[in-house]
């Protein structure tokens, strides 16, 4: 028997900002889904990292299922409803479609779902990130699936130690290819390490895994909102989910993936690296600099359609010093300014003046002499060149 996790999240509206989600349109979402969803869902859970609402629902529809699909649909527009009621900033800005044609995907929210033989005992982690890009997840997911210095499973346990297949996809071209670790890991990392172009959209076990042959073990969202829209409207913060334990990565090794707040591009006006700080809850706010960018991780149990937990995963003092390298790194990087590679190569910023200011001063612009030696004076009070 099959039974779908569906992940679907979305940026609605916040405040003051960009910062966090507002309760009573969080509560007008989750009542949407409990009022409409009972004879679709098994089970959901609602939650919120810093201005996304995210709604992860258990069901037998498969994946792509336009009624489930519909569903979260109407949830975020009810929840429009209510942030727009209150003049919440960016109100059903992820929402970029009108009306609802069949399938969520490329109408603004982000969609991760994996069908799945659920075991005896179904434990998955949710990560959930705002302030960053769906390229967030290589760096964690690769540890996670191919780095034995991240898992010690991929060495030890025997049902891990053929590893894993990993989905990639090309984005800009929309392509995808399949890549099996640890045979082709340094093309995976040749891919990926581009992140904003090349991002993991899935980890599927080898058809010889003991365990779990032929299964999904991880899902993120992909969605670009700046290709769906054509311009930038918004960030498109990833979220991902993890099956864990017996032949796959225990909790513990798919959490020591964040122990190093890595660099993500995606924070401040979706135009600067900074470090992804993993959090509890009730730190998934975005203050400093807009950000900085970061992570939550909620741990489920799935059993017979029905969800145990979660637990907030990074709650725990042993992410102290993950979350202090990570404000040191703020800090360090802060006191570059507008300047790479704090700031994103011009042609990844989602705001740019450049074209702008190179329009103001295209006349100004001269052909720079080939061995000219003689420097030429400048006019200071007019500021101009003689
Ligand atoms: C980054 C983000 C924010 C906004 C910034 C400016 O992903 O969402 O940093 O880009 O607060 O927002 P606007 O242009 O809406 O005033
Ligand atoms: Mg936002
Ligand atoms: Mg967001």
């Amino acid at each position: 028997m099959k039974t779908t996790i569906s992940h679907i999240k979305a940026d609605i509206g916040s405040l003051p900002g960009h910062t966090t989600v507002f309760e009573p349109v969080v509560k007008e979402v989750e009542s949407h889904i409990k009022n409409n969803g009972a004879s679709l869902l098994s089970d959901y859970y609602i939650s919120h990292v810093g201005d996304d609402i995210q709604i992860t629902m258990i069901h037998n529809g498969g994946i792509d299922n336009a009624e489930v699909h519909e569903l979260a649909w109407n949830a975020f527009k009810a929840g429009t409803a209510v942030a727009k009621k209150y003049g919440l900033y960016g109100a059903g800005q992820d929402l970029l479609k009108d009306s609802f044609s069949g399938n969520i995907k490329g109408m603004g929210p982000g969609i991760a779902e994996m069908e799945i033989t659920a075991r005896k005992s179904e434990p998955f982690l949710v990560f959930m990130m705002d302030k960053t890009e769906p390229g967030a997840f290589n760096y964690p997911v690769f540890k996670m699936f191919a780095d034995p210095f991240n898992t010690p499973g991929l060495v030890i346990d025997n049902n891990m130690h053929d590893g894993f297949i990993f989905e990639v996809w090309d984005i800009v071209e929309a392509k995808r290819i399949y890549l099996s670790a640890p045979e082709h890991m340094y093309d995976i990392l040749g891919l990926i390490g581009s992140k904003g172009r090349y991002v993991i959209k899935r980890v599927l076990t080898k058809p010889e895994h003991e365990k779990l042959p032929d299964e999904n073990v991880a899902v993120i969202t992909t969605d670009k909102l700046s290709f769906i829209a054509g311009e930038y409207v918004g960030k498109d913060d990833p979220a991902g989910i993890v099956r864990i334990q017996s032949g796959l990565p225990a909790s513990g090794e798919a959490l020591e993936a964040f122990s190093h707040p890595y660099l993500v591009s995606g924070w401040m006006r979706g135009s600067f690296n900074g470090p992804l700080m993993p959090v509890g809850m009730k730190y998934a706010k975005m203050t400093r600099f807009d950000g900085p960018p970061r992570v939550v991780a909620l741990g489920f149990v799935l059993k017979d359609g029905k969800l145990s937990g979660p637990v907030d995963m990074f709650d725990d003092p042993a992410f102290d010093g993950a979350r202090k390298t990570a404000v040191d790194v703020v800090d360090y990087l802060r006191r570059m300014g507008p300047f790479e590679p704090h700031r994103l190569p011009e042609e990844d910023m989602e705001y740019t003046s450049l074209p702008r200011v190179l329009e103001k001063f295209k006349n100004k612009f001269e052909p720079i002499e080939k061995g000219q030696k003689k420097q030429k004076s400048i006019n200071v009070s007019s500021n101009e060149i003689d």
